[in-house]
């Protein structure tokens, strides 16, 4: 039902390489925390890389499992969260497939990175049947599993976005019957009279006054009705809104803030940069990364001042350190009273302070990456179950059932 799965979270990751510390404060801390409060779904897109990397697909082989020990490292918890990998739930093509055959091509050559992606990615043949897809298999993911609450970068709101739309067409098509409203209101009767006297005025409420707040209870009401059957489950959360059932519903994006991991050069932190901290790189090479790290160029001599506002490490100190360490930094800097090498050294300790439990955590993945495959495998067939619950909806709602 559309209700219990509000409190669903998918995210999915494109394996393309070693994840940084970039990845590691923009989007992994923000999933640890999300596994305590929701039902969380985390994947690997296999299946969305290989549409930039149909080509070369051996990295997409090979950094599947250390993408997800880089998880596990982090803190994601398999006892909280379902991890698996896309190709291994097939019902994402057939969903996929499905939802092509209503989705209108300009919604998806409209979609920005479309464009912004196929400018950047030159080198790559990005005119392919595949990419132009790709915001519909993402919409396809979280579709399935009728997520409430989708965690993304700005980058990919536009794709949650366009997933909208086509829950939206997909229920108008689909979600409709005869004599909806005649069974609609035959299934308020069945919630007793109570609550059905509830849901009228709440949904009235919100029909009349727009009051968002009374739709909230009213779902949660629905969420309550335990003895209510699953079509009119839909049907009473549709008519809630309008006219027909909801066999998709709707997400919402989780904006991600953006990571304001700087990288190495003063840049964002990005593998395209090559100015990147990976989780598991060796404690002697992030050393040495950050001791020859570029600083204010005023300062070529110890004894000329510099100034943070200019410098790449202060930019990390704003990341690592608290106010007090920052007015050390500032002092030291423009006074000439510290050199780099001294500024750099807390930062030292707190990379690898901080790294240094996740390199623990991952040695004994690394030792046995048959554990991560029995992670993958148990979330694997987590998923596959709610996604047959959802195909066998959509096939009923199409009339695919014979
Ligand atoms: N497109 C996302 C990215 O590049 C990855 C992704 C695929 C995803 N399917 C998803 C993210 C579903 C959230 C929900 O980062
Ligand atoms: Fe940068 Fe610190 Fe050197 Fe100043 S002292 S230039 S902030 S590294």
């Amino acid at each position: 039902m559309p209700g219990e799965s509000r409190n669903r979270v998918l995210s999915g990751m494109r394996p393309t390489g070693q994840l940084h510390l970039g990845h590691y404060h923009g989007v992994l801390k923000n999933w640890v925390k999300l596994q305590h409060e929701y039902d969380c779904y985390f994947f690997v897109a296999d299946w969305h890389a290989l549409t930039t990397h149909y080509e070369d697909p051996q990295i997409i082989a090979a950094s599947v499992i250390d993408m997800v020990i880089d998880w596990l490292a982090a803190g994601v918890n398999p006892a909280s969260a379902k991890l698996f990998v896309q190709s291994d739930v097939p019902q994402h093509a057939e969903l996929h497939l499905l939802l092509s055959m209503v989705t209108p091509l300009g919604w998806l050559e409209r979609v920005p990175s479309y464009k912004d992606q196929q400018e950047k990615l030159r080198e790559r043949d990005l005119a392919t049947y595949g990419f132009l897809g790709y915001p519909l298999l993402q919409s396809a993911d979280i579709l399935m599993y009728k997520a409430g609450t989708v965690p993304v970068g700005e980058d990919q709101v536009a794709h949650v976005e366009l997933t909208r739309e086509v829950a939206r067409r997909f229920n108008h098509l689909y979600g409709r019957e005869a004599g909806f409203e005649e069974k609609a209101n035959a299934a308020i009767k069945k919630m007793g009279k109570k609550n059905a006297k509830l849901y009228r005025n709440l949904r009235r409420d919100y029909q009349e006054k727009g009051d968002q707040e009374a739709l909230q209870v009213a779902r949660a009401l629905l969420e309550g009705q335990g003895n209510l059957a699953l079509g009119d489950r839909e049907r009473l959360w549709g008519f809630l809104e309008g006219g027909g059932r909801i066999i998709l519903p709707e997400p919402e994006a989780l904006l991600t803030p953006a990571s304001k991991m700087p990288g190495l050069d003063g840049q964002k932190m990005s593998k395209s940069y090559n100015n990147t901290i990976s989780l598991r790189d060796d404690p002697k090479d992030i050393e040495q990364k950050l001791r020859t790290m570029p600083t204010d160029p005023a300062r070529a001599r110890r004894n000329d001042p510099g100034d943070p506002a200019r410098c790449p490490v202060f930019q990390l100190h704003e990341v690592y350190s608290d106010e007090s360490r920052k007015r050390w930094v500032r002092e030291g800097c423009t006074t000439a009273g510290i050199g780099c090498l001294d500024c750099k050294q807390p930062l030292i300790d707190s990379i690898l302070g901080e790294l240094a439990p996740i390199r623990e955590r991952a040695r004994e993945f690394e030792e046995d990456p048959q554990l991560v495959r029995n992670i993958l495998q148990e979330g694997g067939e987590a998923a596959r179950d709610v996604a047959d619950e959802t195909m066998d909806e959509v096939r009923a709602a199409i009339g695919l059932n014979y």
